[in-house]
């Protein structure tokens, strides 16, 4: 298969003094000294925590400009340098670098509470936040009253709730397309913020109260918030401005997703699902972009699967082995703490989500959790009443009855941790990885063997 040399990593990264990366953009220029700077939108392939945080970091030793476009706080994005691991929620994970200038685009709901607490936090750890960070002023803004509205949604849907994250991310949506949401350029209005706030607040606490549910205190939660939109009001800005200035002047921009292509609102595995469009063309509508300005597509898949929530997952494995890739793979939500479900590489979802996203290349992350296994399964088809498939049925419920058909692959009985680069892989490993590429169709870019910044290689 043949493979276009997308990713060009330099040596490992040290943070500086107050966060700073020791690196310079002049990579970006070939030998004729022309500029390269392709825009790339990076989405998860399969039902999210694939990696993504780690991947951007990669790509942000060159990119300039990093935009989330979907999705609110129930992301969490883990980025691991040196002894230091930063979990962002709705702060771009381009800021862990000091070049990047991070955007919140327009299509993220944005907790403002929780948005001041993550900056403060970033910024107690040193890391430099000013003149770095924009919020359109066109995202909506999630409010107690939706936690609280998420939380009993989850409840009346009793052995049915799709186990969110509890963080308001399905009501803040509805709001917006009810045209009853209130958005980022009230922060700095906050005379109308007040009004608005407090007509939603209590239009939701009227329901709470049918419910008999814990009503939200107004005038306290009030309190809290006008003094963070206090704080937040300079970040608001016209973002399609800054973004679209950005292209003009050929800066390179990488585009941020959350959760992943089955939890897509859409086309994810419906209603276990998240309230967003995840997949690569919800960067457009989301952060206000011109679909030209898109140059290529990066999925990032695990080496084998997740997911956390209900819902269908074909292959998951409810024994010892999805324990041992639990234990392995330190997978518990970056979120919530809940224990993420594990299971085998998916090669017909991750096929068809490769379709679905246009991914031109893969980063195939956590390769190292499967580091001893005797014997590696994937699953290359399903079968469903009798029938043999490659494709992902539109209804959970079918989803949830097919039974997956596996191939299986040897293991490698070595640490593929301290690998630099593809010619340091065992073969059994090399074997595995080709395998996936021709099963999904995609080539592999990237390959990552552990959660450091380091721990990372580019394949040609
Ligand atoms: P995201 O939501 O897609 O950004 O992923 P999360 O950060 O929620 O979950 C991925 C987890 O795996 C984090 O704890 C990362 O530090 C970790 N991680 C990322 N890449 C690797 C890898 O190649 N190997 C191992 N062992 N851990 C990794
Ligand atoms: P990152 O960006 C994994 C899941 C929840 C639940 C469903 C709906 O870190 O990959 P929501 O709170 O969005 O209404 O919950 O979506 N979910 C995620 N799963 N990674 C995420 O984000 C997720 N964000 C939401 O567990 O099943
Ligand atoms: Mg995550």
């Amino acid at each position: 298969m043949a493979h276009a040399l997308l990713f060009e990593i330099g040596p490992p990264i040290s943070l500086g003094p107050g966060g700073a990366p020791e690196d310079s953009i002049d990579q970006n220029r070939n030998s004729e000294d022309q500029i390269i700077m392709p825009n790339t939108v990076l989405i998860g392939l399969q039902w999210g925590d694939e990696g993504k945080g780690k991947v951007i970091d990669v790509l942000t030793e060159s990119a300039e400009v990093v935009v989330r476009f979907q999705g609110g706080n129930n992301a969490g994005h883990t980025v691991e340098v040196g002894e230091e691991r930063f979990v962002l929620h709705l702060v771009p994970s381009g800021i862990i670098r000091e070049q990047a200038l991070c955007i919140i685009g327009n299509g993220v709901v944005v907790n403002p509470l929780a948005l001041f607490d993550e900056i403060r936090e970033l910024r107690r750890r040193g890391l430099n936040v000013d003149g770095r960070l924009q919020i359109s002023s066109r995202c909506q803004l999630v409010f107690q009253y939706h936690c609280l509205l998420d939380g009993l949604l989850e409840q009346k849907l009793a052995e049915n709730k799709i186990g969110t994250t509890k963080r308001g991310i399905g009501p803040a949506y509805a709001d917006k397309v009810n045209r009853v949401g209130i958005r980022a350029a009230d922060l700095c209005r906050l005379d109308r913020l007040e009004v608005r706030f407090r007509r939603q607040a209590s239009f939701y606490n009227r329901i709470l109260r049918d419910a008999a549910a814990p009503e939200l205190d107004v005038d306290a939660e009030w309190k809290k918030l006008a003094a963070v939109a206090h704080e937040l009001a300079p970040l608001v800005q016209d973002t399609v401005l800054t973004l679209n200035r950005a292209f003009e002047e050929g800066r390179e921009v990488l585009f941020e997703g959350a959760q992943g292509t089955w939890l897509d609102v859409d086309f994810g595995t419906y209603p276990y699902v998240t309230s967003s469009n995840t997949t690569a063309g919800g960067a457009c509508t989301g952060a206000g972009a011109p679909p030209a300005r898109i140059d290529r597509v990066v999925g990032v898949a695990k080496a084998y699967t997740t997911r956390v929530g209900r819902g269908p997952f074909p292959t998951e494995l409810r024994n010892d082995l999805g324990e041992r890739l639990r234990r392995e793979g330190r997978e518990f939500g970056a979120t919530t703490g809940r224990p993420r479900r594990c299971g085998w590489f998916d090669a017909v979802a991750t096929r068809y989500a490769v379709m679905l996203n246009g991914a031109d290349t893969l980063a195939v992350t956590k390769l190292d959790v499967l580091d001893g296994l005797d014997v590696i399964k994937i699953c290359t088809a399903y079968e469903i009443g009798g029938e043999l498939i490659d494709r992902v049925p539109t209804e959970a419920d079918d989803l949830e009855r097919v039974v997956p058909q596996y191939e299986e692959v040897p293991g490698w009985k070595q640490s593929t941790a301290q690998a630099a680069d593809w010619d340091e892989l065992p073969a059994e490993a090399q074997a595995y990885l080709r395998r996936l590429e021709e099963l999904v169709r995609a080539p592999i870019g990237l390959v990552s063997v552990g959660p450091r910044r380091s721990q990372t290689f580019a394949v040609s």
